[in-house]
């Protein structure tokens, strides 16, 4: 296939004078124009979580790695987490850091124009921008849940943001670029050599690793639970051309299964288990503090399974606040299907010890995960913000979710199970009516069709479908149609 930069080259010799091609190379063009680059100031580094934790001095850990290791576990088995170098990003004050964020919002300049990107000194500052593979991600909207808020939980001040308008559906292409990117480096710099990616997916995941491997040019492989995910979900990895195995067990399963195909195999493995991840899906609540000027919310809620993102947001409130940009840190809530509620049960017990469990069905099947990777990311995030986690039944998510389609949304069930979970902590009076609240919106309602038209019909068992809306079947007749509308309208 003829890349864009070579026909832009073609068009300027054949004409011998200096025109802009109809199809121009962003990338080419970014680094025409770039001022020298103060990316080499910043840096950032895999340490193992247990120090992060432990609020030790950075300087004083003895291990650490370079990004461009393929390595996800410390020497003692533990998480990693991405450490930035604070006190060269304190070089710049927070109004500097406003002003450069919001400057690049939204704009084609690549990579910056990605939500994600425009923040790339946070988040991976050695990347070279043309190693960098993006769909300008990010930069979702945040919507004012004004009439769902007044009559459904006398709140004035509620918000949804819309993580699942994006490229894949979900807020998974957030960490999907810049994981990619970094095998995009690895691989074209010949550092390491590596075949492929891949993941153990709830259908999320893997939709976006295979849109930007296939972008890329890179290899994808992703491990799915068979029969326990969406169809749009199914389809996305197949039509991207994927190496989709569909395994007869549940997600913790293809977990286990990629962890050990990724230790014998140069396949790299794309999980949150890898904190590179996290580093992108961070760029969401920092685009939040950016969407209400820096000013930071009381409440964000956020769906939670594998404890990724509810890690990935503390990390985006935490560095915002650590960079003077905002002087506060949220309370966040994690919000989990009481059918797959192993952090809920810690919380309940003062997080005393964590029990995996083994997650039942749930229709918040990104969701439906027993044995969390990310929980001592997750416990640190809920304690260090004074965080809540509360959990939601089928039939709450459900009605959730459906009644706050009656407003203007459309929700997934993992949104609906953060909804669920708003209205029970306003009965119970944690959240006040005034306070301002922001439900992380994980994946376009979409992509849960069936979900919603098993609903509307009345057809899930044991579910009475309160805010149930079928469609009503008429004849071909003037008649039939007016004593319909007539009804309906009185
Ligand atoms: C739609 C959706 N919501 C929420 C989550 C939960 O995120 P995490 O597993 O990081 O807790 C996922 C993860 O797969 C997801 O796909």
């Amino acid at each position: 296939m003829m890349s864009f930069s070579t026909s832009s080259k073609v068009c300027r010799a054949s004409r011998g004078v200096q025109v802009r091609a109809n199809s121009v190379d962003i990338r080419e063009e970014a680094r025409r124009r770039a001022p020298p680059s103060k990316s080499e100031l910043f840096n950032a580094k895999f340490l193992p979580f247990e120090h992060v934790a432990s609020g030790q001095d950075m300087a004083l850990c003895q291990e650490s790695y370079s990004l461009d290791e393929v390595i996800y576990r410390s020497a003692s088995g533990g998480l990693l987490d991405v450490q930035h170098d604070m006190d060269a990003l304190k070089i710049y004050g927070p109004e500097y850091w406003k002003a450069l964020f919001d400057e690049r919002v939204g704009k084609t300049s690549w990579p910056y124009g990605s939500g994600v990107w425009s923040k790339k000194e946070w988040i991976l500052p050695g990347i070279d921008d043309e190693d960098i593979v993006s769909m300008f991600e990010g930069n979702t909207n945040l919507f004012w849940a004004e009439r769902y808020g007044r009559e459904c939980l006398g709140m004035t001040d509620l918000w949804v943001k819309q993580c699942g308008n994006t490229h894949t559906g979900s807020f998974k292409d957030l960490g999907m670029t810049v994981l990619v990117s970094q095998v995009n480096r690895i691989r074209k710099k010949g550092l390491k050599s590596l075949s492929a990616v891949g993941c153990a997916s709830t259908g999320d995941t893997s939709a976006a690793l295979s849109a930007y491997c296939a972008s890329a040019g890179i290899p994808s492989i992703v491990f799915l639970p068979a029969d326990k995910i969406s169809l749009a979900q199914l389809v996305q990895p197949i039509a991207n051309g994927s190496l989709v195995l569909s395994i007869d067990t549940d997600f913790d399963g293809c977990m286990k299964l990629i962890r050990e195909v990724t230790a014998e195999f140069p396949i790299y493995l794309a999980n949150s288990l890898n904190s590179l991840r996290i580093e992108g899906q961070k760029t969401a609540a920092i685009e939040i503090l950016q969407q209400f000027d820096w000013q930071v919310p009381d409440w964000v809620i956020i769906p939670g399974g594998n404890l990724g993102n509810v890690y990935a947001f503390y990390k985006g409130f935490k560095q915002a606040k650590d960079l003077g940009l905002t002087d506060k840190l949220p309370r966040m809530v994690c919000a989990q299907a009481a059918n797959a509620n192993p952090l809920y049960k810690a919380y309940v017990n003062g997080y005393e010890n964590f029990e995996p469990v083994k997650a039942q069905s749930t229709f918040a099947s990104a969701i439906q995960i027993g044995d969390p990777v990310s929980i001592d990311r997750a416990i640190l995030a809920l304690q260090d913000c004074d965080g809540v986690v509360e959990e939601a039944t089928e039939e709450e998510l459900l009605d959730a979710a459906a009644r706050a389609d009656r407003t203007g949304m459309f929700n997934c069930p993992h949104t609906g199970v953060a909804l669920a979970a708003l209205t029970k902590l306003r009965e119970k009076g944690v959240i006040s009516p005034s306070d301002r609240t922001v439900v992380v919106s994980t994946a376009h309602g979409l992509k849960f069709s069936q979900t919603k038209v098993d609903y509307h019909a009345s057809e899930i068992e044991g579910i009475t479908s309160q805010y149930a809306n079928p469609p009503t079947k008429v004849k071909d007749d003037f008649g039939a149609i007016a004593d319909v509308l007539r009804k309906h309208i009185n």
